[in-house]
């Protein structure tokens, strides 16, 4: 297979960090090379300099073996480079003829142009199996297919090069498959892609090759025949990482958590959380899987007190504590790793050390009588950062010093260092990397082996899957089947996810 495209030596300074260090990276005709790498390895700049977005302070760039500057997209354009961004660029109000026409500047006589682009779509929709309508609207066509019309718009400004970044990271299970069957019907026709991810099982699946980026420097590549999870996670992270979650079966006891009919409207006042009932029980985890965006943000809202449920009743220990504020949840055995760690789990501006007491400070031993015991807060941070392994300079700097996994241990810290019955984890890894997510995993099992009862929402399958002992799949606000893990699979959970009838 001929190179197609090289990238040499590239390096890009942004303030503070070296984004990409000398990185070199080469692209085959018609193959899919996975570039895979963490939050913050450097893919996304590496890519919008090759899309001709960012300028890079030195290092060359090659298409066709000819050397070539990129100063727009439209450079990037012009020598075949698409590339598909982790967030779509769509106009929800437009059809999808219309949204491909934005931005083409030959089209003075659109009126006329239309039918012919409408056309054209159709036909290069035929060509790879995309299974676009032309003519429907953005806004009623569902994620996936918007992606592939994100696809579609760079094959009519034709891409020879398609850059895919994090594609399947806003997908359900059979929206991935689809993509990848979409990947393989364009690489055999010629299309070279750039696929980026984090996950090791999709690089595995589909990439013909793997260059994996750690802080901003290539580590290597590998050919997924010659590789496996284990030794990619390894490089990803830069040191032996344990994948599965080793747990004993579970034993579960009395319900620590009953929901029954529970009613919650969203920010809009639209009912987002339409009527589910479930319970946990203590030494269990249950997983709520669903795309994001099905009420699982408001449901959990409402069970940790941040939002008012409309109806319907939430007891926990036996205790009513529907409409509470937080605090009496908390005093009645609550711990809580909320979705949005910056606004709900922390106050970035304090110290590490005040982090860490966020929920009881005023109790003793870290408040008596109304005055702040700094010994007993000093020493609690110590002793939180030891055992939780926080990788911060010190208990005293200002939280907002430390990386994303970091903060995020804080909370689990704080969250799971004091007496609690019930643990709701609210995407708990989301944008950590492997080695954090690793250790989170193992601290949410210890729960459930010390008899917590533990409530898992999260967007990411194989998280649930491989932590939960059983599985709530929650679809446009209604929890459509519970069911135990060891009895169902990933593409049952993944079609119920996406709304299909349970089978009976
Ligand atoms: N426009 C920017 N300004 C400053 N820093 C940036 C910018 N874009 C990315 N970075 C930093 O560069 C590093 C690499 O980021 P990125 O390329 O987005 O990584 P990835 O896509 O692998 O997650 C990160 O530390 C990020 O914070
Ligand atoms: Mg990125």
């Amino acid at each position: 297979m001929t190179t197609i495209l090289e990238l040499k030596g590239i390096t890009k300074q942004f303030p503070g960090v070296l984004a990409n260090d000398h990185v070199d990276f080469d692209l085959k005709k018609g193959e899919i090379h996975a570039l895979l790498g963490e939050n913050g390895a450097g893919k996304t700049t590496l890519m919008n300099i090759l899309y001709g977005l960012y300028k890079p302070d030195s290092g060359e760039l090659y298409r066709d073996g000819k050397e070539v500057s990129l100063n727009s997209p439209k450079d990037a354009i012009a020598i075949g480079i698409g590339m598909v961004h982790q967030h779509f660029m769509l106009i929800p109000v437009f059809t999808v003829t219309e949204n491909i026409m934005l931005g083409e500047e030959k089209l003075k006589n659109a009126v006329l142009d239309r039918n012919g682009v409408s056309a054209k779509v159709g036909e290069l929709s035929q060509k790879y199996g995309l299974e676009i309508d032309p003519e429907s609207f953005v806004e009623d066509i569902p994620v996936g297919v918007q992606q592939r019309v994100e696809i579609v718009k760079t094959l009519y400004r034709k891409a020879e090069i398609l850059i895919l970044d994090e594609p399947t990271a806003v997908l359900t299970p059979q929206e991935v498959e689809d993509l990848f069957r979409i990947m393989r019907e364009l690489t055999s026709q010629g299309v070279s892609i750039i696929f980026i991810t984090h996950k090791l099982k999709e690089v595995l699946k589909i990439a013909d090759r793997i260059t994996v980026m750690r802080a901003g420097k290539v580590v290597g590549t590998a050919i997924p025949s010659e590789t496996d999870e284990s030794h990619l996670a390894a490089m990803m992270v830069g040191r032996e990482v344990i994948l599965n979650v080793e747990k004993e079966p579970a034993q579960p006891k009395e319900d620590v958590l009953q929901v029954i009919d529970l009613k919650v409207n969203d920010l809009r006042g639209l009912e987002a959380v339409r009527g589910v009932t479930f319970s946990v029980r203590a030494g269990e985890i249950l997983g709520i899987a669903g795309v994001q965006g099905n009420g699982q943000t408001e449901l959990v809202e409402a069970l940790t007190g941040l939002r008012q449920s409309t109806g319907g009743k939430v007891v926990l220990q036996g205790k009513d504590m529907t409409n509470n504020p937080p605090r009496p949840i908390i005093e009645n055995g609550l711990s809580h790793i909320p979705e949005d760690r910056q606004r709900h789990g922390l106050v970035l501006a304090y110290p590490v050390a005040d982090n860490l007491v966020l929920c009881n400070y005023y109790l003793p031993p870290f408040g008596v009588n109304f005055v702040m015991q700094n010994k007993a807060i000093d020493e609690n941070a110590r002793k939180l950062v030891k055992d939780f392994d926080i990788r911060t300079p010190s208990p005293f700097v200002p939280t907002s010093n430390l990386s994303g996994g970091n903060q995020q241990k804080v909370i689990v810290a704080r969250e799971l260092s004091r007496p609690v019955q019930l643990l709701i984890a609210n995407q708990p890894t989301r944008g950590l990397d492997v080695g954090s997510i690793e250790y989170i995993h193992r601290q949410i099992v210890n729960m459930r082996g010390k008899g917590v009862a533990v409530l898992l929402v999260s967007a990411e399958l194989d998280e649930i899957m491989s932590l939960a002992d059983r599985i709530a799949v929650m679809y446009q606000g209604k929890i459509v089947d519970i069911v135990d893990t060891q009895k169902t699979t990933k593409s049952e959970l993944g079609l119920k996810m996406a709304g299909a009838q349970a089978q009976a």
